[in-house]
């Protein structure tokens, strides 16, 4: 399917638009994409291979501060042994394949999730390329592999009550700002747009800390038919929400009595 607005046009497109800062995105709908076309599975994990290039280059033609990309949950160790290695070959070689580029284009990339039941040699890809990008400032891309939200509170807690236990902080001292610290990405802004293709509205234990208060945004496409068209489209209609916070609207703040 063509794409009318190309990762160089979505600038103009979104123009005047209020742009989320921090963007999440569950990647859904590879393996129905590939099976309507008598695809296997595997062919659409490749085919959103490109849509993850054209979201990613589209946001830093954007400015947005980061884009958080579900590539592996923990619950996906539960696929067939042949399709994980399919998605973990396919992670290695993309690796290998953008770094350098993503490097040129100024991109930090940072992983979150359990890294130690990785294969050792895609281990040490995620910690080179961390190291490589670490110091580029125009977007961050987190990329979410064996995570899951409930894995990452759950190791905070652990790690705050060690050093509870060693005597190093007061139990009573745990508040939202030290749990927060004991993230992974503790300095990473919260995403403020949840996107999910594929036609499923749920978040699958994906960043469930950080969407407190992200606006939700559900499309049927499919992942791999997820170009720059349908991300302005989300965009659009994140600037649309009226965002409060737990608050009122300013316009509605004042009672009627009120100078
Ligand atoms: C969900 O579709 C998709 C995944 C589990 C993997 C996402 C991986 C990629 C897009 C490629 C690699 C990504 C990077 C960042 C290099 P599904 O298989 O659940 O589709 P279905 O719901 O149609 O079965």
């Amino acid at each position: 399917m063509s794409d009318p607005t190309g990762p160089g046009q979505i600038v103009d497109r979104l123009a005047g638009v209020a742009l989320p800062r921090h963007i999440a995105i569950v990647m859904d709908g590879n393996g129905r994409w590939a099976q309507q076309r008598g695809q296997p599975r595997y062919a659409g994990h490749r085919a959103g291979v490109a849509s993850v290039r054209s979201v990613v280059e589209a946001c830093g033609h954007l400015g947005v501060e980061a884009l958080t990309l579900f590539a592996f949950s923990s619950e996906n160790w539960r696929r067939p042994p042949g399709e994980i290695r399919v998605l973990m070959e396919l992670f290695r070689s993309t690796l290998d394949q953008e770094v350098s580029r993503l490097y040129e284009q100024g991109v930090r990339l940072r992983f979150i999730g359990d890294r130690t039941s990785l294969d050792t040699a895609l281990q040490r890809r995620l910690d080179d390329a961390e190291a490589l990008t670490a110091g580029n400032v125009s977007l961050d891309l987190i990329i979410a592999t064996n995570y899951g939200g409930r894995w990452e509170m759950a190791a905070a807690a652990r790690q705050l009550a060690a050093a509870a236990a060693r005597g190093e902080i007061d139990p009573e001292a745990i508040d939202e700002r030290a749990l927060q610290g004991a993230l992974c990405l503790p300095d990473a802004c919260d995403p403020d747009l949840f996107i999910r293709t594929g036609g499923e509205q749920r978040l699958s234990n994906f960043l469930l800390w950080q969407l407190a208060y992200a606006e939700l945004y559900f499309t049927d496409t499919l992942w791999p038919a997820f170009g720059t068209e349908a991300l302005a489209r989300a965009i659009e209609a994140f600037s649309g929400r009226n965002r409060r916070f737990g608050g009122v609207q300013p316009s509605v703040q004042k009672s009627p009595g009120d100078a």
